[in-house]
């Protein structure tokens, strides 16, 4: 029994909520990327104890910070930095198209793999760049890269702008995968710009591996880019970083910042400490709650609506169900008019997967049963008004 509720979740309605203000009351929000529980108590306190120093003026990351943070990666996935190696950000988002504002030029290709987050597919576009779309391939299992479609693009590509652990798939490449990839971007001097915001929560007890923590050589053509938003449900405080242990590669990411990317919300580094140090034992509880939302939606998809297709992701709370043989012109307007549910359209994520749906599974388990039971009923309807 976890020490933690994740069975209730407060209220969100009229908090400044993006998530719950898209929609009229009556929508069941399940899009955008965050979860509904209450943060971690030990993140609260932290909060809690800067709010009574009465002043908030621009911050930096303290020493403290940088110092948790190379002990986390040492401790979780065996990767060794120096603190000077981090660079803070107001966001993961900024941090990819600060990458590519640095290091590449109009008219050069970026290589993503779809489907993808629509931020990480628009990113290209931002600097004059061609985008590269190499998809994963489905088969039984679910998702995995295509190898030979990926060297051949690597092979063309300025930088791989990789999403390890994958939204919205959940895909986890494995050392193997990011072998291979790490020695093609060697072979073709491709920059490997690794957005990895969901590094804390792969399912299974399954390892993540940081595609820089592979040799010294790797790390040294990669931006990885983290943040603690995801994983303590923190995003609305924009905190993230990146690890750059190259010099030269760190000096012209930062070089990108001037005039867009400000400095780092005071609040959220507070947050992004006491996660980091204070929070482990939530984030295990919130690890196993989701993986059993994760396994419940299976359950309740197959009795429901065993039409649609899913594969549990091995990573996060995003479903990405497959409504293709429910023959519905659009299953995202679909579910919205009939289930009231707001689910993200597939096509944001690649105009090609526009008979998908995103689902958030970050709730409770009650809501996520409840979430499936409109989907059923509304296509229990479909056909016979
Ligand atoms: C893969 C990925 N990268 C980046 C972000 C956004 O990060 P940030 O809010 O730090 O810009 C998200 C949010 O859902 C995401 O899923």
């Amino acid at each position: 029994m976890s020490a933690y509720d994740f069975t209730t979740a407060p209220d969100r309605l009229d908090t400044g909520s993006m998530k719950w203000s898209r929609y009229p009351a009556d929508v069941l929000p399940m899009w955008v990327a965050d979860m509904d529980f209450a943060v971690a108590p030990e993140i609260v306190s932290a909060l809690r104890r800067r709010l009574d120093h009465p002043v908030f003026g621009y911050a930096v990351a303290q020493a403290a910070l940088r110092e948790q943070i190379v002990i986390d990666l040492e401790t979780r996935f065996g990767w060794r930095i120096e603190p000077g190696d981090i660079v803070f950000l107001p966001g993961v988002e900024p941090g990819f198209n600060m990458a590519l504002k640095a290091r590449l030029s109009p008219g050069e290709k970026v290589l993503i793999q779809t489907p993808i987050y629509r931020p990480i597919l628009d990113a290209p576009g931002h600097w004059g760049l061609g985008a590269l779309a190499v998809p994963l391939v489905r088969g039984e299992q679910g998702y995995a890269p295509d190898r030979d479609a990926l060297a051949d693009g690597l092979a063309q590509a300025r930088a791989f702008l990789l999403c390890n652990p994958h939204n919205p798939t959940g895909y986890v490449y494995t050392r193997d995968d990011l072998g291979f990839i790490a020695a093609a971007c060697e072979a073709a001097d491709t920059l490997i710009i690794s957005d990895e915001i969901h590094c804390d929560l792969v399912f299974d007890g399954s390892p993540h591996v940081p595609i820089a923590s592979l040799a010294p050589e790797i790390a040294r053509r990669t931006i990885t880019l983290m943040s603690a938003s995801k994983t303590y449900n923190i995003p609305g405080l924009k905190t993230a970083f990146a690890v750059i242990t190259d010099p030269a590669l760190r000096n012209a990411f930062n070089g990108a910042r001037s005039g867009l990317v400000d400095s780092v919300n005071l609040m959220g580094l507070e947050a992004t400490l006491a996660a980091y140090r204070d929070a482990g034992p939530w984030r295990s509880a919130v690890l196993d709650y989701l993986q059993s939302n994760r396994d419940h939606l299976g359950r309740e998809l197959q009795r429901l609506i065993p039409g649609i297709r899913y594969h549990p992701p091995e990573a996060s709370f995003l479903a990405w169900l497959d409504c293709g043989a429910l023959g519905l012109p659009h299953p995202q307007s679909f579910f919205l008019k009939n289930a009231k549910l707001g689910l993200y359209a597939g096509e944001a994520f690649g105009a090609e997967y526009g008979s998908f749906v995103r689902l958030n599974f970050g709730c409770t388990q009650a809501v996520l049963t409840n979430a499936v039971e409109r989907m059923a009923n509304a296509l229990a309807g479909y056909g016979q008004d």
